[in-house]
C-alpha cells in the first residue's frame, strides 16, 4: 500500500511513520509536514535513505500541492496526523488551529473523495468530548464538548470528517487517543517539559492544583492502534483509544523527579490554565473488543523508558530548546 501520513515530522508522526515503515515491509510511506515549530526532521533519521520513505515539506492546506503528491505516489490510503497540537498555544491564538485542523483537513478530504482514496483515518483526541467529573469515561457516544480552541477545532475536523463519509461516501475513519508520551514528543508538553526542566534544575510550572487527571498511553501503543484502525476499523466508525491509566500531573511530576534524583522542591505551583479541563479517562472498549487491540506498555515500564530517553537524547531536545534543529533542515534543503 502507498500511504501518505500527514504531519510525519511531529512526536505522533514520526513515532508512526519509523513503525510502518518496520511493520509493513512492502508499503510506500509519503509524509507532508509544513515543518512548524513542532516538525523535527531529526525525529526521521532512521528513515532517511529508506527507498520507501519519502519527504514532502508542504502545507495541507494546500490542495494543488496535496493534489501532485497523491498522483504522483499513487497513494492509496491517508493518515491525517498534521495538526497544531499544543492547547496551551491555541489559548494564544487560534487561527492556526482553525486554518490547519479544520481548513487542512477538509483540503485532504477533498482531494481523498477525487482521487477515490481508499481508506482515510482522521487522528483525532479525546479532548473532543470535554472535561470529566470523578466519575465516568468517554465512550464513542459522549457528546462533542470540546473546551479550548485545539479541542474545538479537531472536533469541527471530526464532524466534517463524518460529514464527508456520509455524504461522499469517502472511506473514514476517526480515532480519538487519550494523552500520549514517549520518544520525540516537543518539550512544551507535560511529560517531556518537566523531564527538561528538572534535568536543568529549573522549576517545574503546575497548573492550578496540579490535581488534573489525564489518562496516559504510551505512543507506541498509540501507533499499534492506528494500525489496526487502518487496515481493520470499519468505515464510518469512531474509535476511542486509551491507556486505562488515569494519572494527576503531580503524581506523574512526582515519579519524574523519583526518577531523575531530583527534589521535589523545584515543583511550583503557577496561575492555571484558562479553561483547564479537569478530567480525561477513555473507555477503549470498541476497539478492544472489535480490534483486539490492547495497551502492552504499562506507565511505569514506559515513563521510566521515556526519562532514560531524554536523558539519553539531550542534544535531540537542547536543540529544540535553543532553536538549532530548526538549522538542520533550513541547511539540509538548501544543499539538495
Ligand atoms: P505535534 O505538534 O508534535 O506534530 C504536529 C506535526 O504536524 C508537526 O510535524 C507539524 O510540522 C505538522 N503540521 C502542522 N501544521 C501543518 C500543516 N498545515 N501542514 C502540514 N503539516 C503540518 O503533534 P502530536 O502531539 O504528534 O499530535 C499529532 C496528532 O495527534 C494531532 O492531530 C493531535 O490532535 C493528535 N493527538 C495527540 C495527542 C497527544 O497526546 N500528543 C493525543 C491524541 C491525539
Ligand atoms: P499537556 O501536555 O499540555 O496536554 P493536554 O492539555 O492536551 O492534556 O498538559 C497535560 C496536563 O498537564 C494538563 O492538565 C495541563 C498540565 N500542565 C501543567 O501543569 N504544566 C505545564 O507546564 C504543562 C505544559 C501542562
Amino acid at each position: 500500500m502507498n500511504v501518505l501520513v500527514t504531519g510525519g515530522a511531529g512526536f505522533i508522526g514520526s513515532n508512526f511513520v519509523l513503525s510502518m515503515l518496520s511493520k509493513h515491509p512492502s508499503y510506500r510511506i509519503v509524509n507532508v509536514d509544513k515543518l512548524t515549530y513542532a516538525g523535527n526532521l531529526e525525529n526521521l533519521r532512521e528513515a532517511e535513505g529508506n527507498p520507501r520513505y519519502t519527504f514532502v515539506k508542504a502545507d495541507i492546506c494546500d490542495r494543488q500541492t496535496m493534489d501532485e503528491v497523491i498522483r504522483e505516489h499513487a497513494i492509496e490510503a491517508i493518515v491525517n496526523i498534521a495538526a497544531e497540537s499544543h492547547v496551551d498555544r491555541s489559548i494564544v491564538g487560534a487561527a492556526e488551529f482553525v486554518e490547519t485542523n479544520v481548513g487542512g483537513t477538509t483540503v485532504l478530504l477533498d482531494a481523498a473523495r477525487e482521487f477515490k482514496i481508499k481508506r482515510f483515518l482522521q487522528v483525532s483526541t479525546d479532548e473532543v468530548y470535554g472535561s470529566l467529573g470523578p466519575e465516568g469515561k468517554f465512550t464513542e457516544y459522549t457528546p462533542l464538548h470540546p473546551n479550548s480552541p485545539y479541542a474545538a477545532s479537531k472536533a469541527a475536523a471530526d464532524l466534517l470528517v463524518l460529514a464527508y463519509q456520509h455524504t461522499h461516501g469517502v472511506p473514514a475513519l476517526i480515532t480519538r487517543c487519550s494523552n500520549n508520551y514517549g520518544p520525540f514528543q516537543f518539550p512544551e508538553k507535560l511529560i517531556p517539559l518537566m523531564i527538561a526542566n528538572a534535568l536543568q534544575n529549573k522549576p517545574l510550572p503546575v497548573y492550578g492544583d496540579g490535581l488534573n487527571v489525564r489518562d496516559w498511553l504510551h505512543v507506541a501503543d498509540h501507533c499499534a492502534a492506528l494500525d489496526a484502525v487502518l487496515h481493520r476499523g470499519k468505515e464510518g466508525t469512531v474509535y476511542n483509544i486509551g491507556g486505562s491509566n488515569e494519572k494527576t500531573n503531580l503524581e506523574v511530576i512526582r515519579l519524574i523527579l523519583r526518577q531523575l534524583g531530583k527534589p521535589e522542591s523545584l515543583i511550583t505551583f503557577v496561575k492555571d490554565r484558562p479553561g483547564h479541563d479537569r478530567r480525561y479517562a477513555i473507555d477503549s472498549s470498541r476497539i478492544q473488543s472489535e480490534l483486539g487491540w490492547r495497551p502492552a506498555v504499562t506507565f511505569e515500564e514506559g515513563l521510566s523508558a521515556t526519562v532514560r530517553w531524554y536523558l539519553e537524547h539531550r542534544t535531540w531536545w537542547e536543540r529544540i530548546i535553543s532553536g538549532e534543529y530548526k538549522e538542520y533542515y533550513r541547511k539540509m534543503y538548501e544543499e539538495r
